[in-house]
């Protein structure tokens, strides 16, 4: 597929996906889910990417989804357009590959749940995130109201939800919607040392502890842990394994082949 919206670099096995709309402050029409939904495929099957990087172009992250195109949906297309861009987000956040949302500017709607969809986020200081629906008469459609309150709580998500106020990015800081702020001329750099410093780690490793606290935070304390112990075992049979504890006490840095 080739890509009107998007842009897509690989460079040392860090992908950067690029939210690449600017005139409209990339919000995220069908066309461009549809183009996300197809590079996700291509970042996850690609053997030659190790980790995700998303971020968008010019001043925003993406300022939401299309409202030119919401303003015309009715019920059934509008409840199809949300399970669509739940779908893509959650490809997102279950894959085995770490993502990053590097934050550069508005983060709003559909844009802010893009960013919760990722593993970690860091935002550039300046960018301002919320979830401005309801100042639309709807509510978030691409998993806001379940995603935000498992990482903020529900009384810091209800009241961005309720409200549809931008927070800062230093707000977003203070209640863990965001895990680090940075200059904006620092952003990229910082990005790919953080999924660098990850793609140096056993990526069985990797995987297994993301699905560990993925699924974990899904189910009971009791399930995942169950979880926990089946990968601790698990990564007990990986030359990985081996090989970093082996490296730990010849004093040198591993040498992790995935195997
Ligand atoms: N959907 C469609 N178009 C959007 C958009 C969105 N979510 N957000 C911005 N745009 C478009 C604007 O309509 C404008 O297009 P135009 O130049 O053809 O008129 C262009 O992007 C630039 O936006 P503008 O509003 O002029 O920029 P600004 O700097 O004055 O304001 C925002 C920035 C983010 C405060 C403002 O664009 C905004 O409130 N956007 C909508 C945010 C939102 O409600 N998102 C949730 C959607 S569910």
């Amino acid at each position: 597929m080739s890509y009107e919206n998007l842009l897509l670099d690989v460079a040392d096995r860090v992908a950067t996906l690029t939210i690449n709309r600017p005139d409209k402050l990339n919000a995220l029409n069908d066309r461009t889910i549809a183009e996300l939904d197809d590079a996700i495929d291509s970042v996850l099957a690609r053997d030659d990417i190790g980790g995700l990087i998303v971020t968008g172009a010019g001043k925003a992250f993406v300022a939401g989804a299309d409202i030119a195109e919401l303003a015309g949906q009715g019920p059934l297309d509008g409840r199809a357009r949300a399970r669509t861009g739940q779908r893509v987000f959650s490809k997102l956040e279950q894959s085995p590959k770490p993502v990053l949302a590097a934050i550069n500017g508005y983060a709003l709607g559909g844009g802010c749940e893009l960013a919760l969809a990722c593993h970690m986020r860091i935002a550039a200081q300046g960018a301002r995130l919320g979830l401005p629906e309801v100042t639309l008469g709807i509510g978030p459609g691409y998993g806001g109201t379940q995603r935000l309150p498992r990482l903020v709580g529900k009384g810091r998500a209800l009241q961005l939800i309720l409200t549809g106020e931008m927070i800062d990015a230093d707000d977003a800081h203070r209640i863990g919607l965001v895990n680090e702020v940075v200059p904006r001329e620092s952003l990229m750099e910082r990005a790919r040392s953080i999924v660098t410093r990850i793609l140096a780690q056993g990526p069985v490793a990797v995987a297994l502890c993301i699905a560990a606290v993925h699924r974990g935070l899904e189910g009971s304390l009791e399930e995942g842990l169950a979880l926990e112990a089946d990968h601790f075992g698990l990564l007990a049979s990986t030359a990985d394994m081996r090989e970093g504890m082996r490296a730990f006490l010849d004093k040198r840095p591993p040498n992790f082949t995935g195997a």
